[in-house]
């Protein structure tokens, strides 16, 4: 039953990690699949020409088929050929593109079209390789363009065919690590319809491919019940649509550590204003040492020589890089010496702890204040 459109036998370390039945109908099943519940009536099916085909990859690469679908017809009406493309002055292929996104994609599309129509005699490349040259295409587009307008042996690999290869062979691994891509590439090549296939097979596989990620093996609620792989998908017959594909690894955040000095001078408090740039830039904050030591000679310096430091709970604030870990130090000062012995520079201010709120102070320097506060009254 699935003789027709058998895909290529599948290399010795395929075979050994994924299911040999698998890869062997994995093709014929997909393009049986896209022949009846497939998509057929998009705007830039129905056709061969690798114009209108390179045009419509282009403008799907990061945008949904809903949004192209005017876009593609004005762009078609405007240019119907290659050559007019190419001929145009770039301002008026930027207002059509205008609303699409992602304007790279509009100046290599102009690029492309001149190349073609001036290096290549107005003929698109009828190989992947050939296609992948030309500005804009990467290997994936190539191998759409390819396969559609030529009937190329040559497979895609966007982001929801990873989905979906990564679903039903289980390939573990986030799809964005080379080593994981490679191995999917090699996957989804050992995948494409043999040589016994028809242009019109390659073709519905290729749809079938992008048409099963948009359409039932979605990321957020893949629709497994209509799904041609259900009864052997790994992600299906083991639970894990979720866990399939990874997601990308969360990096590990370094900690770093800090000790800040609360000088107290009767109910006030000593901050010193932040330098304008790096964290908390322009805040006010507490004084700030890189060990207890350090934070010791730092509380000399303001006059209070020989006091004695009390240890407050650490605390640990994240930022989006990095910890950090915050140790915080109290010093009462004798009040003889006080505040007299800080600059009034618009540096450092001796602050009420009532009074913190008029001034902007780093959330987890509030929290500590406050909390400081609450425990003194
Ligand atoms: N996304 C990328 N290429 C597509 C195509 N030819 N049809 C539908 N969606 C696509």
């Amino acid at each position: 039953m699935y003789l027709k459109t058998s895909a290529k036998p599948a290399p010795d370390a395929l075979q050994s990690t994924y299911s040999a039945e698998l890869l062997a109908s994995f093709a014929p099943r997909l393009v049986a699949w896209q022949r009846e519940h497939g998509r057929h009536d998009l705007p830039w099916q129905n056709t061969r020409d690798p114009y209108r085909i390179w045009l419509s990859e282009i403008m799907l690469q990061q945008t949904q088929v809903s949004t192209v679908i005017p876009y593609y017809a004005r762009f078609l009406d405007r240019f119907p050929t290659v050559e007019a493309l190419a001929a145009a002055p770039a301002d008026d292929v930027m207002a059509l593109w205008a609303g699409l996104g992602y304007y790279t994609r509009a100046r290599n599309l102009h690029r492309c079209a001149q190349v073609v129509a001036e290096s290549h005699g107005g003929q698109f490349p009828s190989t992947v390789e050939g296609l992948a040259e030309l500005p804009g295409i990467g290997r994936s587009t190539a191998a759409a363009i390819a396969s559609f307008a030529f009937g190329a042996r040559a497979t895609i690999l966007d982001g929801n065919v990873k989905r979906v290869l990564a679903r039903v062979f289980g390939v573990e691994g986030f799809p964005g690590e080379k080593r994981v891509e490679n191995a999917m590439w090699t996957l989804a090549e050992s995948l494409v319809p043999g040589a016994d296939a028809t242009d019109a097979d390659v073709s519905a596989y290729t749809q079938g491919l992008m048409d099963l990620g948009a359409t039932l093996c979605t990321r957020g609620k893949p629709d497994c019940e209509r799904c041609p792989f259900a009864s052997d998908c790994v992600a299906k017959t083991t639970n894990r649509q979720r866990q399939l594909p990874a997601s990308r690894p969360k990096k590990a955040v370094p900690t770093r550590q800090t000790w800040m000095l609360i000088l107290l001078d009767g109910d006030a408090v000593m901050l010193e204003k932040r330098p304008p740039s790096g964290i908390w830039g322009g805040l006010w904050s507490l004084p700030e040492a890189a060990d207890e030591a350090a934070l010791a000679a730092r509380a000399d310096g303001y006059g209070a020589q020989g006091a004695k430091a009390s240890a407050l709970a650490s605390l640990q604030h994240t930022f989006t890089h990095f910890k950090l870990d915050i140790e915080p130090r109290v010093v009462e000062l004798d009040a003889r010496k006080g505040g007299a012995l800080v600059a009034q520079d618009g540096e450092t201010a001796w602050v009420a702890l009532r009074e913190i709120d008029a001034y902007g102070v780093p959330a987890p320097v509030r929290k500590l204040l406050d909390g400081l506060r609450g425990s003194l009254i």
